[in-house]
Formats: C-alpha cells, sequence, structure tokens
C-alpha cells in the first residue's frame, strides 16, 4: 500500500476530510458535456461527489482513488441513492491510462502535473477533460499547503495544451480566487 494511501484512508476513517455530498458548481455547469453511457473517470474521487453527479447523469463513471476507506463510502453512498459507479483503486504515482480509453475525465482539487500527457493521450477524439484545483493564492490563507500541489498562473494552459480549451478560469491576479480551472476537449483527428 502505498504512502499516500495510508494517509489518506487514515484521514476518511477519522473524518479529518469532509464526506462532502455536494458535487462541485463547475461540474454541474458543464455536466452535458458527459452523455449517458459515456465512460468517465473521477480522478482523485475521495468519496466521489463528482462520480455520484456523472453516475446519477447515466454515465459509466469511474471513481478512482488510493484511499480504499473514500472508495467504499463512495460505493455506500452510491447504493443509498439507487446509483452505480465502478470504484478503481490505484496510486496515480504509478497508474496510467492505455490511450482514447475514456470519453472523459474529471478533477478536482488533486494536482499531479505528471498526469496530464496520459490524461491527453487517454481522452478518446470528443472527450472532456474538466479540472480544477488550487492555485497560488490560496498559499497566502494557508500557507501550510504543501506549495508544490498549487497551480502557477498559465500552468493548466501548458498542462493541456494539446486540447481546445472551451473555459478557463486562470486569474491568479485576483488573491480572491484561490482555484483555477479548465474545461476542454480533445479535437477529432483532421
Ligand atoms: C482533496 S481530496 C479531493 C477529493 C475529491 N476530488 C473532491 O474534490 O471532493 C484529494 C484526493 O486525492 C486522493 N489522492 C492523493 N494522493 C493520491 C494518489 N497518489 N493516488 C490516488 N489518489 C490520491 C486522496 O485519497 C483524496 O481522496
Amino acid at each position: 500500500m502505498s504512502n499516500d494511501a495510508v494517509r489518506w484512508d487514515e484521514k476518511y476513517r477519522h473524518k479529518a476530510h469532509p464526506d462532502v455530498l455536494e458535487p462541485d458548481p463547475l461540474l454541474v455547469e458543464y455536466l452535458d458535456l458527459f452523455r449517458p453511457g459515456q465512460l468517465v473517470v473521477d480522478l482523485a474521487s475521495g468519496s466521489g461527489r463528482n462520480a455520484l453527479l456523472l453516475a446519477g447523469n447515466g454515465c459509466q463513471a469511474i471513481p478512482l482513488d488510493c484511499s480504499l476507506v473514500a472508495l467504499q463510502k463512495c460505493s455506500d453512498h452510491a447504493d443509498n441513492a439507487g446509483l452505480t459507479v465502478y470504484p478503481v483503486a490505484a496510486d496515480l504515482t504509478q497508474f496510467r491510462f492505455p490511450p482514447e480509453c475514456l470519453d472523459g475525465l474529471v478533477c478536482f482539487n488533486y494536482l499531479n502535473r505528471a498526469l496530464s500527457d496520459n490524461i491527453c493521450a487517454a481522452l478518446r477524439p470528443g472527450g472532456h477533460l474538466i479540472m480544477k484545483t488550487f492555485n497560488e493564492n490560496f498559499l497566502a490563507a494557508n500557507p501550510r499547503f504543501n506549495p508544490d500541489y498549487v497551480l502557477a498562473s498559465g500552468e493548466l494552459t501548458a498542462m493541456f495544451d494539446g486540447l481546445e480549451i472551451k473555459f478557463l478560469e486562470d486569474n491568479c491576479q485576483r488573491v480572491s480566487v484561490t482555484k483555477s480551472a479548465i474545461v476542454a476537449r480533445k479535437a477529432f483527428s483532421a
């Protein structure tokens, strides 16, 4: 078991990380990008608030996380709501997707720069990415947060420069904006 899995299992087991069920508003806004039947990964899903929204929309939603405790919570929430999810336990410091296997990938509040090329390659043509996570403004109010896990200005566009951008919130000069976000699509081949 990886160090991340041990650490995050502890947080979820002892409720040091909140078990929030409300999906991210950005996914609510762009939910219609993901059609019923499509295979969509919720990367670093935690207890799966966003995977549950996708499942409720008829997608084949795959909550993927290193924490078995979080994934069990996600399965329990899905059962309670009469939904089906397809949880995958994986350590994202090691895991890589096969090419063109996904119709969509969403990722909230998790940053792993080493995965960005693999995410682009894993999307099928026409597939969508939504990512939103902390940016450098977050550090001002949370100085103990690991600076390796915050986005600098311009990073999201550099990470996903192979994709067509539909929406970008990368306004690091507005200090009140503590997260950056991108909604993007993989182009169909020319
Ligand atoms: C801040 S939580 C975000 C959860 C969820 N995306 C959300 O927004 O509610 C970060 C998640 O990343 C997962 N995580 C951290 N390191 C990981 C790794 N190496 N492999 C897979 N998941 C990891 C944790 O287990 C945790 O669920």
